[in-house]
């Protein structure tokens, strides 16, 4: 029974028809459970810049810093956006993780039984796959091309007297590693208690640094199992053998691409959610920004056929990590599960025998079985 406030940035394409959704659904919750939920609504993206001139203003950061969690849908225009080479929607993004330091960006992957068919993976390769992708989220190659720029981390395209060329950094800091280190050992310990820290140390300076300060944690979580992985054999071994990983901790980029990769395990980028947190704590818990993995889709905007399930379950993740509500972030996840195993999918899951239903039918069915 309490009182949460949660800034709700939309965004663009889908992000308002699946955020909507997720509202639809955390109202269920407060009813169920008696809690008030304050959305404050804000305009970010492709929106914002047209409405306010930036992709995010100073104005919407600073409610988002005074809110118990943010909700998040999508930014990002059409290819075709006549505003990409002046202000970017992303930005949006950089502006939100960096401002606010949000650090740790989880991603957990968990394929729904009912849905084994729909990856384009075997169902007995996936059968039982439960992982947790910990994503480095503010340093490593990333925010170089800032303005202004950081010091020692040139990201541009330059003439030489060789001709045209261009560099990025990838620069990690000793503080750095070891702060998403630890989140992964501490989330690693609510779950089977293994870490797989990925690197290329092979190869890379910054890996092998990476290497140094995850022998140094892991020496003090000697209850969770640790192993390193270089990132190529990682991605292969995550389509080989899923199950064989609980926690896999990781650098921005690499993040990046692995999770893309895992999405698929998941049968759809509309089911895969996520946490982005910090340090900056709230009355309830660790101020955080929860949004699906999934971009804007102009492709398929507007037309109802967007899978709201991965702003749903972001929902859930924003219930469990900021405002401590555990029971009803597995309410939630429950009533996802409930409503895929009684056969309702959107487009993107079709498969022979399912029912198709539009965007706000698969909100009002799940909301529905939250409250049964
Ligand atoms: P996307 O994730 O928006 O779409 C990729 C494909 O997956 C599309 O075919 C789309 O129709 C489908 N898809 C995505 N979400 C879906 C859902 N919930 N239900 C059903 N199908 C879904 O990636 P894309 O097309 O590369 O990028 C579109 C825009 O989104 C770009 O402007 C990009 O910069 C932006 N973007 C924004 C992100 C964010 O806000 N965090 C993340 C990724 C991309
Ligand atoms: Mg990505």
């Amino acid at each position: 029974m309490g009182n949460y406030t949660i800034t709700v940035l939309p965004g663009d394409g889908i992000g308002p028809e699946v955020t909507e959704q997720a509202i639809l659904v955390l109202d269920a919750i407060a009813s169920r459970y008696q809690h008030t939920f304050t959305y404050h609504k804000r305009l970010v993206g492709v929106a914002a810049i047209e409405a306010e001139g930036e992709a995010i203003s100073d104005e919407s950061l600073a409610l988002c810093r005074q809110s118990d969690a943010i909700l998040f849908g999508a930014v990002g225009g059409r290819s075709d956006y006549a505003g990409r080479d002046k202000v970017k929607p992303e930005q949006a993004l950089f502006k939100l993780r960096k401002g606010l330091q949000f650090f740790a960006n989880l991603r957990p992957v968990k394929p729904l039984k009912n849905l084994l068919s729909a990856s384009s993976i075997k169902p007995e390769i996936l059968q039982g796959t439960d992982l947790l992708v910990v994503r480095e989220l503010t340093g490593g190659l990333y925010y170089g091309h800032l303005e202004p720029p950081v010091p020692g981390k040139p990201s541009e395209i330059r003439q030489t007297e060789h001709g045209t060329e261009a560099i990025d950094t990838l620069l990690y800091t000793e503080a750095e590693i070891e702060r998403i280190l630890r989140v992964a050992f501490e989330v690693a310990r609510d779950r089977q208690k293994k870490v797989t820290s990925v690197d290329k140390a092979n190869v890379l300076s910054s890996s092998v640094l990476w290497r140094q300060v995850a022998n140094r944690v892991a020496a003090e979580y000697p209850d969770v199992a640790f192993e390193h992985l270089l990132v190529d054999a990682c991605a292969m071994h995550l389509i080989r053998k899923p199950t064989s990983f609980d926690v896999i901790v990781t650098e921005n980029l690499f993040g990046d691409i692995l999770t893309d990769e895992a999405s698929m395990l998941a049968g759809s980028m509309g089911m895969l959610p996520s946490a982005s947190l910090g340090t900056q704590k709230t009355a309830h818990g660790r101020l955080g920004l929860y949004e699906p993995i999934h971009g804007s889709a102009p492709d398929i905007a507007g037309q109802g056929k967007a899978n709201p399930i991965a702003a749903i379950l972001s929902a859930a993740m924003l219930l469990h990590y900021s405002l401590g509500l555990k029971d009803e972030a597995f309410a939630i996840e429950a009533a996802v599960a409930k409503t895929i195993e009684e056969g309702y999918r959107t487009e993107d899951l079709r498969e022979a025998g399912a029912t198709i239903i539009n965007t706000q039918q698969m909100g009002q069915k799940i909301a529905a079985a939250v409250l049964k």
